[in-house]
């Protein structure tokens, strides 16, 4: 728990989450965003399945264009019980769970609609780095293990 005045308060917070997240194993993806398969990223909105077997345990990862130089890249694995989640669409503009009916939101992957039994929790975003010049995405993912 964070008390105190709010020097002390960032302090002992950012001490306190040092200590929960050690060293926290990422990696670089790079993805070449001017590849044929991410071309549904050429457009504010546009959203992909990507992946690396080296990491997020070999899962696909979402990518989202949020704004021009902005993306979201989360898990696609449901936080309920590990099912892959839809990409949005226009009959469905949510990242929607085909298997309990969960819903998460495209902007941040935090839960819209829980599961019809049980509880999901926010889909794991992964830090994201853009190359405009380049047309080049690192997501940083979680190793696998
Ligand atoms: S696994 Fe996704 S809602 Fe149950």
């Amino acid at each position: 728990m964070c008390t105190g005045t709010l020097a002390s308060l960032l302090q002992s917070c950012e001490m306190n989450e040092d200590s929960l997240n050690p060293d926290i194993t990422t990696f670089p993806f790079d993805i070449d965003l001017s590849k044929p398969e991410y071309s549904s990223l050429a457009v504010i909105g546009g959203a992909v399945y990507a992946n690396n077997p080296d990491g997020n345990n070999g899962n696909d990862i979402i990518i989202i264009r949020l704004e021009q130089d902005r993306f979201l890249t989360v898990t696609s694995i449901c936080t309920h019980q590990g099912c892959s989640v839809n990409l949005p669409s226009s009959d469905k503009p949510t990242l929607f769970c085909p298997c309990h009916f969960a819903e998460f939101s495209p902007l941040t992957g935090e839960v819209l609609v829980q599961p019809k039994l049980g509880t999901a929790s926010t889909l794991p975003v992964f830090r994201n780095e853009f190359d405009k010049s380049g047309n080049k995405l690192t997501v940083y993912l979680p190793g696998n293990g």
